[in-house]
């Protein structure tokens, strides 16, 4: 299994709200289980020898929902991490996160900051969590950083790669998966996901697990990868 393994997994983990209520629960409680998806997917990837898994948990439109939605989402990693830190530690797994911390409450960002520096030496899997993240708002920040470091005297010399690495994300992303049947990016990730491939399940989030995993890598695996190029 482990050889054209994806390198890097980028996941919008989408349905949470529709598989609530389908069963007649609030929509916090698709939210609930789908942290609990998150453990499921992360010691399956860490198992399987991905390198990085990304994983869409909040967007810079996400604080657009009612109140206690949003009240509820920045409690999430407080009572993920309380659960799951442990293991995440014995398998060796490292947290890291994307995007901008700073409006989250300070105890969500306390507990977010206190994951990755605990776990900052592993060498495992890399669980990256994108939250209060948006593509774009990543890209400008990016052309801002740039634009200052060349107004300082820095050569105006950029490279695709020089580039990558004033993102929250520096790396190419090879699997970008979708839950739920929704068939669209939504500003994730647009820079890196130029030559991934793309996997749209109907699964809901809460529902996704190692065997939907695998298949999805399955199916990366006879995709037929040739960045503009011809097959040889
Ligand atoms: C999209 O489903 C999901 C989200 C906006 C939140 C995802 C968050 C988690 C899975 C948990 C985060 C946990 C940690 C530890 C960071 P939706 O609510 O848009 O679903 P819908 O389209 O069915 O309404």
């Amino acid at each position: 299994m482990n050889d054209n393994i994806p390198q890097t997994i980028a996941i919008i983990m989408d349905g949470n709200g529709r598989w609530a209520k389908q069963r007649g629960l609030p929509r916090t409680a698709g939210h609930k289980l789908g942290a609990d998806t998150i453990r499921t997917v992360a010691l399956a990837a860490n198992e399987l020898g991905v390198k990085k898994l990304i994983l869409y948990a909040f967007s810079t439109e996400n604080w657009k929902r009612p109140e206690d939605e949003v009240g509820y989402l920045c409690k999430l990693p407080g009572l993920f991490f309380n659960k799951y830190i442990r293991e995440l530690m014995e398998k060796n797994i490292r947290v890291t996160f994307a995007g901008e911390l700073e409006r989250f409450p300070s105890d969500t960002q306390k507990v977010i900051n206190r994951a990755v520096n605990d776990t900052s030496h592993n060498t495992g899997l890399e669980l990256c969590l994108a939250i209060n993240y948006g593509s774009r708002r990543e890209i400008l920040l990016g052309i801002q950083k740039y634009a200052d470091e060349v107004k300082n005297g820095r050569k105006n010399d950029l490279t695709e790669e020089d580039f990558s690495q004033y993102l929250f994300v520096p790396e190419d992303i090879d699997l970008m998966i979708r839950t739920s049947g929704e068939v669209r990016i939504s500003n994730f990730l647009l820079w890196q996901l130029a030559y991934s491939e793309l996997i749209f399940t109907p699964v809901a989030w809460p529902d996704f697990n190692k065997e939907e995993l695998v298949k999805c890598i399955e199916e990366f695996k006879h995709r037929d990868r040739r960045f503009g190029g011809l097959t040889k």
